[in-house]
Formats: C-alpha cells, sequence, structure tokens
C-alpha cells in the first residue's frame, strides 16, 4: 500500500469518529485533507474549526459549516495528522507551518486523533527537523538565541524555511525555523527552553495532546493510545 494509500485509510477511520452536532477541529496537510474528504462524505451536521486557510479552503469547497476558534465554546474532537508520532504519542508537527493554529485549536479540544501512515511512527523524536514558529520582526536575532539554546542540546543550529517564492511565512505572519536534530533526548526541557525566547510564538512538539492515534499500516489501520 502507497503512503497515500495508508493516509486515506486512517483519514477515512478518524471520519467514523464524527458524531453530527459535533464540533470538529479540522486539521492541516495531505492526511488531514483525507480526514476532511471522508468527513464532507458523510454530509453530517457539524461544524469544523479549521487550523489553516488551505484546511478552511478545502473544507468550504466540500460543503463543511465552519466556525472560528473564538465562536466555539470547545471542541468535541480534532483530527489532525503528523511528522513523526514518538513514544507516548509525543509527536514533532508544522511541516506544514500550521503549527501554531494546530495547537491552538488542539488545546481547545476534548479529545485529539492523530492520523498518519505508518512511516511516521518513531522510536524517538528528531529525525524530522522540528518546526519553531517565530515572529518575523528580528528574527535573525532570535534565530541565534535559538542556536545557543541548540548548542545546550548538542543540536544542529535552525535554519529559516525558504520556499522557490522566498521566505516561507505563516497564516499568522510568522516564519518558521526548522531545528535539525536526529533525536530530541528531552522533548519536554527542549520545548521548555524553546518557550522562554521572547520572538518564539510556538513550536511543533505536542507533548501529552494526542488520545490516540489512528496508523494507516499494510495491514489496516491500527489504534495507538498513549
Ligand atoms: C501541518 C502539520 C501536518 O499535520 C504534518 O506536516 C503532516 O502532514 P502530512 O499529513 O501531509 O504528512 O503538522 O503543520
Amino acid at each position: 500500500m502507497s503512503a497515500d494509500d495508508q493516509k486515506r485509510i486512517s483519514g477515512e477511520a478518524a471520519a467514523q469518529l464524527v458524531e453530527a452536532g459535533m464540533v470538529v477541529g479540522l486539521g492541516t496537510g495531505s492526511t488531514a485533507a483525507w480526514f476532511v474528504k471522508a468527513l464532507a462524505a458523510r454530509q453530517l451536521d457539524i461544524r469544523g474549526v479549521p487550523t489553516s486557510e488551505a484546511t478552511a479552503n478545502l473544507a468550504r469547497e466540500l460543503g463543511i459549516p465552519l466556525a472560528a476558534l473564538d465562536d466555539v465554546k470547545s471542541i468535541d474532537l480534532t483530527v489532525d495528522g503528523a511528522d513523526e508520532v514518538g513514544p507516548g504519542l509525543s509527536l514533532i508537527k508544522g511541516g506544514g507551518a500550521a503549527l501554531l493554529r494546530e495547537k491552538l485549536v488542539w488545546e481547545a479540544s476534548k479529545r485529539c486523533v492523530v492520523i498518519a501512515d505508518a512511516a511516521k511512527k518513531v522510536d524517538a523524536l528528531g529525525k524530522f527537523p522540528l518546526p519553531i514558529e517565530v515572529v518575523r520582526f528580528g528574527h535573525v536575532h532570535t534565530g541565534h538565541r535559538l542556536a545557543d539554546i541548540a548548542a545546550e542540546f548538542d543540536l544542529l543550529p535552525p535554519r529559516l524555511r525558504m520556499a522557490d517564492r522566498g521566505i516561507v511565512v505563516t497564516d499568522g505572519g510568522n516564519v518558521i525555523y526548522d531545528l535539525p536534530s536526529g533525536v530530541i533526548a528531552e522533548p519536554a526541557a527542549l520545548g521548555a527552553a524553546l518557550k522562554t525566547v521572547t520572538g518564539v510564538v510556538d513550536h511543533g512538539l505536542f507533548l501529552d495532546l494526542a488520545d490516540e492515534a489512528l496508523l494507516g499500516t499494510d495491514q489496516g489501520v491500527v489504534k495507538l493510545v498513549p
């Protein structure tokens, strides 16, 4: 089975968790897009809270009614992808530059389900460079401070994320620094250290947030719990 098929079956399985009347957090990325498509096909009476402009556009095209995060009291269920799924369902997210809105939506949710293809499951976080969202003003200086923190954790300096058209700018108008590591030995300590830097808005370590994972594998969808 291709990675995309694994993403599709995990997204389709997650769509079955949604019930009429729910407020549903809609994740970002190619796996989350499969979820959004499968959810739209069910034509349930729900409201979706998108985690990015890209997801909002997809949901609108498919006819899913949307609400802004501030228009709902809480979210019943959020379904979203991940770049890595590590021990205890610790996650790296933000490969799609949506980590800030994603984390805000996850933290407002009663239940968070991560969906992914089998290759995303890792024994230790860190092979995927850790995305860090940084305010644009003075971001080069912030990048130097991040390099100091990286050195304290024996990690390489972070790199400003670029695309063909120049610097990648998030939906919130910020930039992304990606921190290559190999292995993040102490995710909680690293996350806390990154948050001490004034220019850092947030980072892609999602710790103690996922309630379950639905992993698409060649043998079908496998459910993981922390
Ligand atoms: C976006 C994310 C995505 O969930 C993550 O990058 C996984 O993407 P994909 O499902 O395309 O592999 O965190 O910010």
